[in-house]
């Protein structure tokens, strides 16, 4: 594909440090970050089939509508790994902590609101672990949320939150001192198609040396139509997260996306494990968007993906993780082996 996407991309995002005075991004960051979104619109919109990259959604309405579908009925994924760093909180703080009491940096990549990274922290700090924590976001609301709530509830913490896209944020890790560990929770991997997937661990692993630690969250292979009601919920609140791109795009890009003339589609293929959202056209339209300066065409019925989220066979993670020069030191799951939060190390 000519996009690394449909859901991520590897472009940069410029990041600012969320500890400066700076809570909302300056005029220059927002035009960068506008004009950023105007080119992956139009490569997205250009290619065929259509394709937008999830990592758009978290604007501070996304942002606050995944926290909703995180207490969905039908969002299991939180909730059994909430299980698994509850009941495994010791062992992976353990896990994660050099023998040699070298100091611990913590990365966290796409950390959302750290809801469950909160269960580990805590219980590395009630182990005098000497560490700093390092979520990065793309999502500026998401991370200023994160960084106001710890100091609240975590004031001894040392906190470096960023917000920055992943790859730009692996950028600085090789020349941290002491141990490096990477958390990559909630099946984010998942947002990679394969290949692009594959790269991203091996760029990551690159830039680890033999004694750092890597704990990823993978949603495992199940029942294809429990996986599909978490992507599709009851209440429409999936389906307000999706369509809220295009609200974004209205916004940002002066779009005209007629929303009632758009909907949420969402479908599951227990053959490649691909969980998969999309936008459908209702109807033949045209959408002008203003900042591009040209309208698109979009037949009736017209899809545009949006989202992957791949489900996972332990082997497959085993596979994954060889190809990139990792081994699987524990696979931490759930009774129903819905979920598996794996350590990962590099291979000797
Ligand atoms: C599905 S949520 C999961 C959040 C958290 N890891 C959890 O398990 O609850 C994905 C998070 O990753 C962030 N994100 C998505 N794509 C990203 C990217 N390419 N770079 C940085 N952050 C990204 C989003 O803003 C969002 O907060």
């Amino acid at each position: 594909m000519a996009l690394s996407l449909p859901d991520q991309t590897t472009t940069s995002q410029p990041a600012f440090p969320s500890e400066s005075n700076e809570s909302e991004p300056n005029n220059e960051q927002r035009k960068t970050n506008n004009e950023e979104l105007a080119a992956h619109v139009l490569a997205g919109l250009t290619r065929q089939p259509r394709a937008l990259s999830s990592m758009y959604f978290y604007d501070a309405v996304g942002s606050e509508l995944f926290q909703q579908i995180m207490a969905l009925p039908e969002y299991y994924p939180t909730r059994t790994e909430f299980g698994l760093l509850t009941r495994h909180r010791a062992a992976m703080a353990a896990a994660l902590t050099s023998a040699d009491g070298q100091p611990l940096h913590l990365l966290e990549l796409g950390a959302g609101d750290g809801l469950k990274t909160k269960i580990l922290l805590r219980e590395l700090l009630a182990a005098g672990t000497d560490f700093t924590y390092a979520p990065v976001d793309i999502s500026p609301t998401a991370v200023e949320g994160l960084a106001e709530s710890l100091r609240t509830e975590l004031p001894t913490l040392r906190v470096q939150p960023l917000v920055a896209e992943y790859t730009a944020a692996l950028a600085g890790l090789r020349g941290q001192p002491g141990r490096k560990a990477v958390l990559f929770l909630g099946s984010n991997i998942g947002n990679f198609p394969p290949e692009a997937r594959q790269q991203f661990l091996a760029a990551l692993a690159a830039q680890l040396g033999p004694d750092d630690r890597l704990l990823f969250g993978f949603d495992l292979r199940k029942d294809p139509r429990q996986i599909r009601a978490a992507y599709d919920d009851a209440q429409g609140v999936t389906a307000a997260f999706n369509l809220n791109l295009l609200t974004r795009l209205n916004r940002e890009l002066q779009a005209d996306f007629d929303l009632a003339a758009w909907e949420h589609f969402a479908d599951y293929d227990p053959l490649t494990g691909a969980m998969r959202s999309f936008l459908v056209s209702r109807r033949a339209q045209q959408v002008r968007i203003g900042a591009l300066g040209r309208s698109f065409d979009f037949a009736a019925w017209e899809a545009i993906h949006t989202e992957n989220s791949y489900k996972f066979t332990l082997p497959q993670i085993e596979q994954l993780a060889a190809a990139a020069g990792l081994r699987v030191l524990t696979a931490f799951q759930d009774e129903q082996q819905w979920f598996a939060d794996v350590m990962l190390a590099p291979v000797p």
